[in-house]
């Protein structure tokens, strides 16, 4: 056996470990497999680089040819846009394990926020990708999100020009994107993910219920214990990419055309709930004032000031649970109709023609929404009295479920003109 001093698993792990953290389901190991992602899309990223050539008249082209004439280039190209759609998924998941366990308390309170951040650059490192392929797709996709920024009062306009490098999408775009995707943003997470797995450390491992005494018993050895888990569910996680990439193709369209804006134009997926936001609400309520105050709330969660901390139980009580279901439930129910009603039935806009636009189009809108949502508040406070730490968690799931029913329409349920339709009349 290796010396303990030198042995590099005892820089990452402790000696001993509770039994119960080794439960698969204690952490579903997510922190572990978005490492093994992130690791997979430092390599493939690397390999596609030899290959890439980041300027509009050869972007494409590189792309074409690591495709049909290079060995594994179509593979390796399938595999980076499989585990970069991944990432999101497990980095999300692993976020929502965290959050349901409130491992975000006390030692961990830095962590959560270091692991928000993470989690900004990771749909960011997706984000700058989506361009580099240079296609229809990937062109009109950056063209709708930079346009969103415009939105931005006073700063917008420069904002959008300054992100794209120019008043259009072109060569300075990709050229930015390109180092931000390959340099800016890869350092960075490696940087953040030291000093990530650093503080786990020195927070005494992954979070256990505080009541639980282990006394010295279930105590047990990381090594093998821990590691071969650890090894044998990253290695099922690259079997199952690597069976997947056989069958699922990276998308690529038509070469980018500046001049022809596909109809629909739509932004990439899990950007896809604000362009849906701002069809109900003035883009500044859209896409500043709603994701600006989600974030800040998600920021600020460690510091909220709960009574009873029920840390590393998951939904924190029985009552959290239900609590937790029901504002899923409900947020799946009240959604779609708002949806529906705001596209064919209230107009503010048109209702109040001679305010500002931001008025009408935006704030009474918002009004609407908020009576709705204290409605909802006001239900469950009453139904089941509960504790602080619940009603948080309530209305976390509340948000999550609405943000993605937002952006399930404006996948499958938005066409032409962004109008809404049935998945099986687009064509
Ligand atoms: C968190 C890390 C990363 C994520 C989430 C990510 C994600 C993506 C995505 C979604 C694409 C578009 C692929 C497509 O669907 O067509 C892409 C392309 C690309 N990425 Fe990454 N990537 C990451 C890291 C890297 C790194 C570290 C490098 C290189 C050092 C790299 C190099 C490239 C290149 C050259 C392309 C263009 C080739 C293509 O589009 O197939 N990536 N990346
Ligand atoms: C590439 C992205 C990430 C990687 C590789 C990663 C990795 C890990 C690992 C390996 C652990 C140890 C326990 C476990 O597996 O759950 C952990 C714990 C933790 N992570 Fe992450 N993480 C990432 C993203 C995030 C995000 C997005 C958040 C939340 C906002 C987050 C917050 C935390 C917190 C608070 C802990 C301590 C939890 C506890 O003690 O139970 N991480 N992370």
């Amino acid at each position: 056996m290796a010396n303990k001093q030198t042995n590099f698993i005892y820089h990452i792990h402790p000696e001993k470990v509770p039994a119960s953290t080794i439960r698969f389901t204690h952490t579903f190991g997510l922190g572990g497999m978005a490492l093994v992602l992130f690791l997979l899309q430092i390599v493939t990223g690397i390999l596609l680089k030899f290959v890439y050539e980041p300027t509009p008249d050869k972007a494409y082209d590189s792309i074409l040819f690591m495709q049909n004439h290079l060995l594994f280039g179509h593979y390796i190209r399938n595999i980076h846009h499989l585990s970069g759609t991944l990432l999101i998924f497990v980095a999300l998941f692993h976020l929502l394990r965290v959050f349901f366990t409130e491992a975000f308390y006390g030692p961990r309170s830095s962590n959560w926020i270091i692991g928000v951040v993470i989690f900004i650059i990771i749909l960011f490192s997706n984000f700058t990708g989506y361009l580099l392929p240079w296609d229809q797709l990937s062109y009109w996709a950056v063209t709708v999100v930079t346009q969103m920024l415009s939105y931005i009062p006073v700063v917008g306009p420069e904002l959008t020009s300054f992100v794209r490098g120019g008043k259009e999408v072109g060569a300075a775009t990709l050229l930015t994107f390109f180092n931000f995707h390959t340099a800016v943003l890869p350092f960075a997470l490696i940087i953040l993910l030291l000093f990530h797995f650093w503080k786990v450390r020195q927070a005494g491992g992954v979070v256990v219920p505080r009541n639980r005494n282990h006394n010295g018993k279930g105590i047990i050895p990381v090594v093998p214990e821990l590691v071969v888990r650890e090894l044998v569910t990253g290695l099922i996680l690259l079997a199952v990419i690597f069976l997947l990439a056989v069958f699922i193709d990276a998308p690529l369209r038509e070469r980018a055309n500046p001049a022809y804006s596909p109809n629909p134009a739509k932004a990439p997926w899990y950007f896809l709930g604000i362009q849906e936001l701002i069809m109900h609400f003035h883009p500044f309520i859209g896409v500043v004032i709603i994701p600006v105050t989600l974030f800040t709330l998600l920021f600020y969660l460690p510091c909220f000031p709960f009574r009873i901390r029920n840390t590393g139980i998951w939904f924190s009580s029985s009552k959290g649970r239900k609590m937790a279901l029901i504002s899923a439930l409900l947020a799946l129910v009240i959604h779609p109709i708002l949806i529906v009603a705001s596209e064919y039935l209230i107009h503010f806009n048109t209702w109040f023609p001679s305010l500002l636009p931001v008025i009408s189009g935006g704030l009474f809108p918002l009004i609407l929404y908020s009576i709705i949502f204290l409605l909802y508040l006001f239900y469950i406070i009453r139904r089941y009295k509960p504790l602080s730490n619940e009603i948080v968690q309530a209305v976390f799931v509340y948000f999550l479920v609405t943000y993605t029913v937002l952006s399930i329409t404006a996948i499958f349920f938005r066409g032409p003109g962004m109008a809404l339709m049935w998945p099986w009349k687009i064509s």
